[in-house]
């Protein structure tokens, strides 16, 4: 079948992550994305981070497959008439430049629905607007700490800790795709585009919900029954940094196996689920504690969790990550290794559903990166490499109409590439 998003026909006008992470997966389902790039240099990450000189980086490709490449200055009259004819025909612009930049540019909401009423342009902006901030530029890590993750991750005796996902980035991305997508089902209805506008804080925000959850809790009982600190430290105004804890219910902690003197990942989660508590006692050889009223119930066990972990660890000792999970998931106990990137990249399983995958590049030669977490069933998602800085640009420019001789003015005065 032909993709679903084919036919839809999107600018780019994205760099770095977030902005890049929405349109790569729009590419994957289909869209025609035209990653409209400056002359000379490009999005900033092609050249982040290099491993292979004279070859763009990870950073890029692995954000910006499936698209096409058009080296564009946008600040001069002929790159903006180009824009323009780029907006006319397009369904959408996806932006993630600082506050102001596209309106400077001359492109603003106004401008660009008189351009075309149709369109819809998508942007990720550090704040919301309106927000005290608004003016920041924001990267990753501030968005982490701005949105609630960074005070509600790590050790209590640790400070504020920003996680390794990209929580600010890639996560506000695919957050504007869903926007993107609900606003082209309303233009399907109602024939007019939208602005869709998507913060990065407002989706770190979204994502640690529960940490508000636990705000209201705590100003209503003045403790938190499921973090560490229960019973036996103590509660501040605020929700505290909770280690390692499985939230909602499900205690959990990090749990050392076989080498962890040696091999920082020698670990495994191990969750105490209610309802697997006599499993879990049999599976460790305890099951004195399946009819103990002090350990049979979630609420017995509060007080000695950190004994019950010690206990566990005690049963580990002698076992690999991977022997413990395979002896372990046979009493259907909520657990998994800790895997480094090394194993997963290695990961064979991951190969075999796409998860992973390995991508030819014109430059690089061959990469491995992050395929569709998204599985359909009836798409394959093809991965291709990311497309080298203005590789379509005659291609698109002869797309719009212009002619050769054109297309060459266009790169003698810079316009495109020099
Ligand atoms: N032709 C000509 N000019 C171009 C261009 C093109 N093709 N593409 C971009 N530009 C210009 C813009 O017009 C802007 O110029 P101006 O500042 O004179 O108006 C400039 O390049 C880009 O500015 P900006 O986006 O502010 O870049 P920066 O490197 O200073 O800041 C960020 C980078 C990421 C901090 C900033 O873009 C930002 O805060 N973005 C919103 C939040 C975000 O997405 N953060 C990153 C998450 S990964």
């Amino acid at each position: 079948m032909s993709k679903p998003l084919e036919g839809i026909k999107i600018i780019d006008f994205t760099h770095v992550q977030a902005g890049p992470a929405c349109t790569q997966l729009l590419a994957w389902f289909g869209a025609d994305v035209i990653k409209v790039e400056r002359p000379g240099s490009g999005d900033v990450t092609r050249n982040q981070l290099r491993h292979v000189e004279d070859a763009d980086a990870l950073y890029f490709t692995m954000l910006n497959s499936n698209k096409r490449s058009l080296e564009l200055n946008t600040k001069t009259p002929e790159g903006k008439e180009i824009l323009e004819k780029l907006i006319k025909e397009s369904d959408v612009m996806v932006e993630n430049f600082g506050p102001g930049a596209l309106d400077r540019m001359g492109f603003s909401w106004e401008r660009i629905q008189e351009l075309n009423p149709k369109m819809i342009l998508a942007s990720v902006k550090g704040f919301s607007e309106g927000h005290r901030y608004s003016d920041l530029k924001v990267y990753e890590n501030v968005a982490q700490c701005a949105g609630g993750a960074a005070s509600t991750s790590g050790f209590w005796d640790g400070p504020p800790t920003v996680s390794g996902a990209a929580l600010g980035d890639s996560n506000t991305g695919m957050h504007l795709a869903i926007g993107i997508l609900t606003a082209l089902m309303a233009r399907d209805k109602t024939g007019k585009g939208q602005k869709v506008a998507c913060s990065m804080t407002d989706a770190v925000l979204n994502l640690t919900r529960v940490k508000l959850r636990d705000q209201q809790r705590l100003d209503a009982l003045g403790f938190l029954e499921e973090y560490p600190q229960y019973p036996h430290g103590e509660f501040s105004d605020t929700v505290p940094r909770g280690g390692n804890a499985g939230g909602g219910g499900q205690p959990g902690w990090v749990l050392k196996c076989k080498g962890w003197e040696t091999d920082p990942n020698a670990y495994i989660y191990f969750t105490i689920q209610d309802h697997a508590w006599a499993p879990i006692c049999k599976a460790l050889g305890r099951e004195e504690w399946i009819d103990d009223p002090a350990y049979n119930t979630p609420r017995g066990r509060q007080d000695k969790i950190f004994d019950v972990f010690a206990t566990i660890e005690d049963w580990l000792k002698d076992k690999t990550k991977y022997e413990a999970v395979d002896y372990l998931r046979k009493f259907d106990i909520p657990c998994a290794p800790v895997l480094s990137m090394k194993e997963i990249s290695e990961d064979p399983d991951l190969r075999a559903s796409g998860t992973i995958v390995e991508v030819e590049h014109k430059k690089l030669g061959k990469y491995l990166t992050v395929g569709s977490p998204i599985k359909f069933s009836d798409l394959k998602v093809e991965i291709t490499g990311s497309p080298l800085l203005g590789e379509h640009t005659d291609e698109i420019l002869s797309e719009l109409g212009y002619t050769p001789e054109q297309i060459k003015q266009m790169r003698e005065k810079k316009v495109t590439a020099a």
